[in-house]
């Protein structure tokens, strides 16, 4: 039984990736996670320059996850390049950057940069950024300036481009498409819900900036429906995530059409978890009685009277 598959061209030893912003650049993990039995991880969002983030509080616990404002702190891609990317090296995992910016320029800067360095198996565009040049309007919640921004990485991004769509949005299919046509590889979702925690007492919002991104379980069936309509509009290869916590989880989002899948929430509480829900998916595949994870992909059967 292989859990092994090749993702836009990169192989990965089977479809559990550490998600961004949970693993830090992946060389903080290597102490105590084995990072070549990870299907691949993605560091912490990249800008061209370093920057110091919100203000605390950066997080606050609910119900079933955990909401987030911790403002894209990074250590600014040179440093990236210089003093984490080299102590990546000698592990085999796939390393994705994770890119971000506030106008086209910025990604094109960060990603021109990522493009001279070695040892990075392709990008994943976060573009729940606001757009500081058209008026502060969300790349990830306009299809057209979605669809300009990844012509423009396009033409300088020569490794494997995956874009990364918010679930911010009324109907996903547009921007799976718009992200499709306009040459990404592949797409991963979804990024985390905008919410709200209220402190009673005070009157004021739980998190420092405001609202926070909602993730973790809370988010898993959304998540899931989300994959499953972005992955019925596409050719291009879907990267599931929300809210996965274990091998169950993932078996999920792969029925739903993902071909891999991300762990975020999930490594707060177990460091290891991307490494155990691999070992975990494996035990489930097992038991679903298939030969190949990519025999589950995209086989969620409906009730003729649901669908
Ligand atoms: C603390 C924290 C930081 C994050 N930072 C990033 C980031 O830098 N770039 C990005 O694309 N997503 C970021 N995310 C979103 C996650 O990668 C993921 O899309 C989201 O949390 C949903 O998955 P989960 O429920 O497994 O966490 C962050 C999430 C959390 C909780």
């Amino acid at each position: 039984m292989s859990l092994a598959i090749t993702l836009c061209g990169i192989a990965l030893r089977n479809p559990v990736i550490a998600a961004s912003g949970t693993f830090g650049y992946g060389v903080e993990f290597a102490d105590i996670v084995d990072l070549n039995k990870l299907g691949g991880l993605i560091t912490k969002g990249l800008s061209r320059e370093p920057i110091a983030g919100n203000p605390a509080p950066r997080l606050w616990h609910t119900e079933a996850g955990m909401m987030n404002s911790i403002g894209l702190q990074n250590v600014g891609v040179k440093a990236f390049i210089q003093d984490k990317l080299p102590k990546l090296k000698k592990y085999s995992v796939p390393v994705i950057a994770n890119v971000f910016g506030y106008a086209e320029d910025d990604y094109l800067e960060v990603i021109r940069a990522l493009e001279d360095a070695e040892g990075l198996a392709g990008y994943e565009l976060n573009v729940s950024c606001p757009n500081t040049k058209h008026g502060g309007i969300f790349f990830s919640s306009d299809p057209q300036s979605l669809a300009a921004l990844i012509q423009q990485v396009r033409t300088v991004a020569k490794r494997p481009l995956i874009v990364k769509l918010s679930p911010n949005v009324a109907s996903i299919p547009p921007f799976a498409r718009a992200a499709e046509e306009s040459g990404a590889d592949a797409i991963s979702l979804v990024n985390t819900f905008i919410s709200l925690a209220i402190d009673i007492e005070t009157r004021t919002p739980r998190i420092g900036a405001g609202f926070g991104g909602l993730s973790g379980p809370a988010i898993k069936p959304i998540a899931l429906r989300m994959v499953y309509e972005a992955a019925r509009s596409v050719k291009i290869p879907v990267i599931g995530l929300g809210g996965i916590a274990n091998g169950e989880d993932a078996a999920e989002f792969l029925i739903a059409g993902a071909s891999a899948v991300e762990v975020g929430t999930a490594t707060f509480a177990d460091p290891k978890a991307p490494e155990r829900i691999a070992n975990d998916l494996e035990k489930v595949v097992r038991r679903l009685g298939v030969n190949n994870v990519s025999e589950l992909v995209g086989t969620i059967r409906f009730p003729n009277s649901a669908k």
